[in-house]
């Protein structure tokens, strides 16, 4: 039996002694020694042997799914993680969880991610292990994972599945997805026929992986090695390549030296981790998704994210990365060009170098002991791609709890912008209308799309990223300025507000707008203000109705009951802990 001293908060009574190994969480029967001789004559029967059962369990988390491509090598790197966990004399045990891919999650994977960390949280619970491998990889699989873990707080490590590889369409290099839109946009403008789109779609995506540039999938890998919950350099290897998988037998040996230390999530996800991943975000143009799931994993460490203090941070961070939609790379540029550590090493400077991480070495010892080369993806500090922040905090009448826009994606034309409103009710009427030929609508328009939030969808689907209407793309239009409740996919470039709180479904002044209001954005002096009169403002308050909140039953009624704001994560509201105590950035 291991006799490892790991804390423990899986148990809720402060008494209770720790076990490790098989004969921890036994199942109450009223009777622990035959809980114990049970559970081993069960596993026997899978032909396990008393050495093998004695040893540091390391849980390996297997999102392997049909419905999955992004995790289409799971089963590879499930087998490195367990060399590496025997290799240093632990009991591999992998057990499924959820799965989410974004194509395939309807009516949008985050409508399943709290779903996904209440499944990992509970299950890491359940089951006896000393510490767990958590693969993820897709959008939201990562951040359900680690808000799971978090709350849970055994000894973990995160495994990303890595990028798919780029391809090619007639000479040009494509990948999924920022080339995924540009086509589509393409196509949607008559630059492109039936034929050549449908040649185009069996290029974009070159293996499975996930999506090749700093989309969501990416920017949570970078996140996982900025916060020290995944091995220094994990992030960027390629899903199919040799150093994927030689990360995934590293992190299999590490799950074991973590569980044997007791190197529990607290011990990494400080507050200081907290302020080096959001300045990592802002640095690689990161997805504006990831601001949402660092709030919610910080949350369930009881950090709250400050996003004016945010703000301060991002004007004094640049974007250093040069993928694409910022940029014009692909994950694999970066992971020749060093990886995070090479970001980290220019960003040193703004980070907290005494942060902890999984290896036991602070994440300073850990840039320091990455080699450093000339290479042309990640910019020098005193020369970056854009001179602040990927991601501006705006705030004003039209979103009294804030807004967000990348603004290192945007049309530098329209972040200072006043334009005519252009309003869809819901996604819905968006879909029925924005094609119409009659749709009265110019480039210089703002179109404001409404009921696309947390509950007003439900889920906040990525849907902020409005099409330009089909009239204005055949004139080559190709960005508008947008404003939703909603989210966008990390993938995506436009000049686009996004994450309006409150949101329209819960009478945030984003209901109020209509067809022909003014509409300025100010990205210089971070404001978002609906040029329309207080009394007439009040006017329309009065007269608003909501539309019903509520299911009758199932995940569909906690989900509408539970679901908190973006500001919150959008994590479900008995998911936090009772009091959140510390604020970041400081
Ligand atoms: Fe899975 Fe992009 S669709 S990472």
């Amino acid at each position: 039996m291991t006799t490892n001293s790991a804390s423990d908060k899986r148990h809720d009574n402060p008494d209770e002694v720790r076990q490790t190994g098989l004969n921890q969480g036994l199942v109450n029967y009223g009777d622990a020694g035959f809980s114990l001789f049970l559970r081993k004559a069960f596993i026997k029967g899978a032909g396990y042997s008393d050495d093998a059962l004695n040893r540091t369990i390391v849980g390996i988390v297997n999102t392997g799914s049909g419905y999955n491509p992004c995790h289409g090598n799971a089963p590879q790197l499930i087998e490195a993680v367990k060399r590496g966990v025997m290799l240093e004399g632990g009991l591999p045990i992998e057990f499924p969880t959820i799965s989410i891919a974004e194509s395939f999650s309807t009516p949008t994977s985050m409508y399943l991610r709290n779903l996904m960390s209440m499944d990992t949280e509970e299950m890491i619970r359940a089951q006896p292990m000393d510490s767990v491998v958590l693969i993820g990889g897709c959008d939201k699989t990562v951040p359900a994972q680690l808000m799971g873990a978090a709350s849970a707080n055994l000894p973990m490590l995160e495994l990303v599945t890595g990028a798919m590889l780029t391809s090619g369409h007639r000479g040009v290099r494509v990948g999924a997805c920022t080339d995924c839109r540009r086509y589509w946009g393409m196509y949607r403008g008559q630059e492109i026929d039936d034929q050549e789109i449908e040649e185009v779609n069996a290029k974009l995506v070159g293996s499975v992986g996930t999506c090749s540039v700093m989309g969501t999938a990416s920017t949570m890998a970078c996140i996982s090695e900025a916060l020290g919950v995944a091995l220094p350099g994990s992030a960027s290897p390629p899903a199919v390549t040799a150093d994927r998988m030689r990360v995934a037998e590293a992190t299999g040996r590490q799950a074991v030296i973590n569980a044997r230390a007791g190197v529990t999530p607290d011990k990494i996800l400080t507050e200081k981790a907290f302020e080096n991943a959001l300045r990592v975000l802002l640095a690689i143009g990161g997805s504006t998704n990831g601001i949402i799931h660092l709030t919610a994993i910080a949350g369930r460490m009881g950090i709250d994210i400050d996003l004016a203090a945010f703000d301060r941070m991002s004007r004094e961070t640049p974007v250093l990365v040069d993928l694409k939609p910022s940029g014009q790379h692909y994950m694999e540029d970066l992971h020749r060009a060093g990886g995070l550590p090479t970001v980290l090493r220019e960003l040193k400077p703004l980070l907290h170098l005494d942060a902890m991480t999984v290896t036991g070495r602070t994440l300073g010892e850990e840039i320091d002991a990455a080699p450093a080369f000339e290479q042309r993806v990640v910019h020098r500090f005193d020369a970056p791609l854009y001179p602040a922040g990927g991601i501006a905090f705006v705030r004003g009448n039209l979103a009294p709890g804030g807004a967000i826009i990348k603004q290192s994606a945007a049309d530098a034309r329209l972040m200072e912008h006043e334009g005519r409103a252009v309003v869809f009710e819901d996604a819905e009427d968006m879909a029925a209308r924005i094609d119409d030929p009659t749709l009265d609508v110019t480039a210089e328009d703002v179109l404001v799309l409404k009921r696309i939030g947390p509950v007003g969808a439900p889920g906040m689907p990525e849907a902020g990223y409005l099409p330009i209407p089909r009239k204005l793309a055949r004139q080559g239009v190709r960005d508008m300025l947008r404003i939703s409740d909603g989210r966008m996919s990390g993938t995506a470039a436009g000049s686009i507000v996004l994450h309006v709180t409150p949101e329209a479904a819960l009478g945030g002044p984003l209901a109020l707008v209509e067809n022909g209001d003014r509409i300025r954005l100010s990205v210089s002096e971070r404001r978002l203000e609906l040029l329309v009169d207080e009394a007439e403002l009040a006017r329309r308050r009065e007269g608003w109705r909501p539309v019903a909140l509520t299911a009758e039953r199932g995940y569909r009624k906690l989900f509408l009951e539970q679901i908190t704001q973006a500001d919150q994560g959008c994590d479900f509201a008995f998911l936090r802990p009772p009091t959140i105590q510390r604020r970041v950035p400081k």
